[in-house]
């Protein structure tokens, strides 16, 4: 890759992160009766003591409305996944609920997503599951990530797991992935020059123009973002991220994303599980 590093960018870059100590008000976030643990001790191959949920470095007034699900604006997008649930679409004139119990079926998936899946032969997060449910089973059009209908659809599942700890297994068939992810992770790129972590690991806490800077956990995805009013997928996030640094993104779905997202998904091992999240 052609290293464009202009020192003068990087240097105004940098100059943006000031050092301000983070106010965290509260560490409980209680949802429906539901606690959500938003810290937990790392796992021990990371450089960092604790993992923290983008929830506790959002202002007073963006946390609050997670603590409540009817103020919570993902939730109308969970409800127009329940009707995609009952609705019949493909060959095989069938919808989710003719062969599943009901969403609830789901608890405890999404903690452990992305994961191998000896059937399926590979690494598979919740989108895959999704589409392969709708192509193999339902003889319907498979969806396109990042897309309203698969987000919301995410949503809904996730949010069966929600307040359970994320536990990601990183050994195994899926190591190679993960070891690729890590990789990336750690790797710098774009116009600035700087890889994720220069960001969600080494400047976590501080302020980077207006933003509070979180570890960039993905525990809280889809999550309901306020400047864009919609779900927004783990894969556009990290497309998001690249383009602030002036990178060309990888594709969402692509195998690049899908490794990044099984080891960013393992750095929230300890975490609860918390989507449909609102973050600004
Ligand atoms: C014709 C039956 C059928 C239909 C309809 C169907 N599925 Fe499935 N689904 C399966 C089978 C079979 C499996 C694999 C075995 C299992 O894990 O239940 C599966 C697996 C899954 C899994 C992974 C479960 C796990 O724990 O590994 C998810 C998630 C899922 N389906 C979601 C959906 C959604 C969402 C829909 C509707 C869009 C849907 N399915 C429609 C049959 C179906
Ligand atoms: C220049 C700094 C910067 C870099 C580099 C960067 N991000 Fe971010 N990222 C941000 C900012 C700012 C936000 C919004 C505030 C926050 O949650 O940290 C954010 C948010 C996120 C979030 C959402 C967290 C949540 O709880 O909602 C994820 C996930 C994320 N980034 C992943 C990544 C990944 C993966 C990379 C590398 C491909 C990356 N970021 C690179 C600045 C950066």
């Amino acid at each position: 890759m052609k290293k464009f590093t202009l020192s003068a960018t990087v240097a105004v870059s940098l100059a943006c992160f000031a050092g301000t100590a983070s106010a965290q008000v509260s560490d409980a976030l209680v949802v429906d009766g539901t606690t959500i643990s938003t810290s937990a001790p790392a796992a021990d191959w990371l450089d960092i003591d604790q993992v923290l949920s983008g929830w506790s470095f959002r202002t007073d007034e963006t946390r609050a409305l997670q603590m409540d699900d009817f103020d919570n604006p993902g939730m109308i997008f969970v409800d127009q996944a329940i009707d995609d649930w009952n609705t019949v679409d493909g060959t095989a004139g069938k919808s989710c609920a003719s062969c599943h119990d009901g969403p609830e079926s789901f608890a405890g998936l999404r903690a452990e997503l992305p994961r191998w899946d000896e059937a399926q032969g590979r690494v598979m997060n919740m989108e895959d599951y999704i589409n392969v449910s709708r192509v193999e089973h339902m003889g319907a059009e498979p969806w396109k990530w990042a897309k309203p209908r698969m987000d919301a659809m995410v949503a809904l599942l996730s949010l069966q797991s929600r307040g359970m700890t994320i536990n990601v297994a990183i050994d195994g068939p899926a190591a190679d992935m993960w070891e690729q992810g890590r990789e990336l992770y750690y790797t710098r790129v774009g116009q600035l020059d700087m890889a994720c972590s220069n960001c969600h690991e080494d400047n976590y806490g501080n302020m980077i123009r207006a933003d509070h800077l979180s570890q960039g956990q993905i525990n809280g995805f889809p999550a309901y973002r306020l400047k864009n009013a919609k779900l927004n997928s783990t894969h556009g996030r990290f497309s998001g991220c690249m383009k602030n640094i002036r990178a060309q993104p990888f594709g969402v779905g692509s195998d690049e994303f899908r490794a990044l997202e099984l080891y960013v998904a393992s750095r929230g091992n300890g975490l609860s599980v918390e989507g449909p999240s609102v973050r600004n």
